[in-house]
């Protein structure tokens, strides 16, 4: 089985990917962290982020264990690594190139440990339009702007070293959303046969039930 899960940054994708792929027993892929694996190589080696043969060169080298590597570094979940990771994502020709790693992860899906599962959840913003287009079950899991910056800023605000103001954590959030949003390669934009959440109202237990009622109705 093949669940996808899209919508914009901090909508509460990751929660339910990860509750759903313990449930069901399935392998996570957050294909999030190929672009910022690929926004990092920009930062660590001092590139133009708009520098397409550079982020190319870097796509194309990348493997699943240079992207683990690279996970370790602060700055892989940082806002300036979602920052790198959203331009470069923008660029088509880096996106072509990493297609097929994020398509072949669902003809043979693995656990973190290696071993084989049986299927796979994927989050992103193009899983259910691009990357998966026959999935068995497609979300779409979005929320207010506002609100998606107050769990972010919460979330940076447990970080000891956490100098980000709200207005700082709302720009950012709708700085992302307008560039996956309207770039031309993949946007950010629900597939035709996605079941939409809003969760500016809904706490995630309400969602994970919603959910799993879909995902069990198919199984
Ligand atoms: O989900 P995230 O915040 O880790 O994603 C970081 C950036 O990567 C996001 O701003 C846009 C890009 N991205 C994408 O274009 N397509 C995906 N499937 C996943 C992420």
């Amino acid at each position: 089985m093949i669940i996808t899960i899209d919508g914009p940054a901090a909508a509460g994708k990751g929660t339910l990917a990860n509750f759903l792929s313990e449930k069901y027993q399935l392998a996570y892929f957050d294909t999030g962290m190929v672009y910022r694996a690929v926004g990092l190589e920009m930062i660590l080696s001092q590139s133009d982020l708009q520098d397409e043969n550079k982020a190319l060169s870097f796509a194309k080298r990348l493997t699943f264990p240079r992207m683990i590597e690279l996970s370790k570094n602060p700055d892989f979940r940082s806002t300036i690594g979602g920052h790198a990771a959203s331009v470069v994502a923008a660029i088509t020709s880096v996106r072509e190139s990493l297609l097929k790693m994020q398509q072949d992860f669902s003809k043979s899906p693995v656990f973190a440990d290696g071993t084989k599962a049986n299927g796979a959840v994927y989050d992103g913003r193009d899983t259910g339009t691009v990357i998966c287009p026959n999935a068995d079950v497609k979300l779409f899991i979005t929320a207010s702007s506002e609100v998606r910056a107050m769990r972010r800023y919460k979330e940076f605000a447990q970080k000891a070293n956490n100098t980000k103001t709200y207005e700082e954590v709302l720009a950012d959030v709708i700085d992302r959303d307008k560039r996956d949003s309207e770039r031309e390669s993949a946007p950010l934009k629900p597939a035709d046969d996605a079941v939409l959440f809003d969760t500016s109202n809904l706490n995630i237990e309400e969602v994970i039930k919603t959910a799993s009622k879909i995902i069990d109705s198919k199984k």
